[in-house]
């Protein structure tokens, strides 16, 4: 049986970002958001991906899919979790699922071996790194509150699950609402191990990100 199947999230309309393109279709120097994330799973041993795109949206040109990479393209729904859901229907049987969102184009090496051997022994796993940053709450204007970031961490994709895990939180998309995978494990009983995650992992979600990912992806661009 395949060892490492992936669902790529690829849909939204990168409203924050605000290109003339769906976020996943922006252009760096070596391919697409998409293609760059597509590149980094296969790199490690993803050998089939279901990517859910924007509905009704042609991209300028065909994703370019790596080598040793088969895909489909389904169309993606309003909440990241339709669109997850979306493509995990078309996922072949696999030891371990990871879901990821296009928007992260670059993985630390060794991160999916990680992934899938923790989400083996114990259900599901999850890059996350402390948070670096002082939190407050910040009301009309005034930081009025400091939180306490002791055990605080920022969570990252891709996020790894055990194919009877991922099967037992199918049903649980439809009914929560949840911003990651990872609280679809929580609710289903899975609450999943943290491994570590990485700074070049980031989402690219602000203009000031995509600036980033540039430079970063003309350092090794063939
Ligand atoms: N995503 C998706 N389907 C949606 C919404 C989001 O597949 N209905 C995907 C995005 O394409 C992205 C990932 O989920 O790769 C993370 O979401 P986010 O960074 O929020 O992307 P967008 O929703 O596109 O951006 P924004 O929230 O700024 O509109
Ligand atoms: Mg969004």
């Amino acid at each position: 049986m395949m060892e490492l199947c992936a669902v790529v999230a690829a849909a939204g309309g990168g409203e924050r970002l605000g290109a003339p393109v769906p976020k996943a279709f922006v252009e760096l120097p070596g391919g697409t958001l998409l293609e760059h994330s597509l590149r980094s799973l296969a790199q490690q041993g993803v050998s089939f991906a279901a990517v859910a795109v924007p509905p009704g949206f042609q991209p300028p040109r065909p994703v370019a899919f790596p080598p040793g990479m088969e895909a489909v393209l389904v169309e993606g729904g309003p909440r990241r979790q339709d669109s997850v859901l979306n493509a995990a229907r078309l996922l072949p049987p696999a030891r371990v699922v990871l879901v990821h969102d296009a928007a992260r184009p670059f993985l630390r090496p060794g991160l999916l071996a990680e992934l899938a051997a923790e989400a083996l022994r114990h259900g599901a796993a999850v890059p996350a790194l402390p948070c670096p940053d002082t939190l407050k709450i910040v009301e009309g204007g005034a930081a009025v509150r400091t939180v306490d970031r002791s055990g605080v961490h920022l969570v990252q994709t891709p996020q790894a699950f055990r194919r009877d895990v991922f099967d037992a939180m199918l049903p649980l998309y439809d009914r929560l609402h949840v911003t990651d995978d990872a609280a679809i494990a929580e609710a289903a009983g899975f609450p999943p191990r943290a491994v570590e995650g990485s700074p070049f992992t980031f989402k690219v979600t602000r203009p000031a990100d995509l600036e980033l990912a540039r430079i970063l992806a003309a350092r090794s661009a063939p």
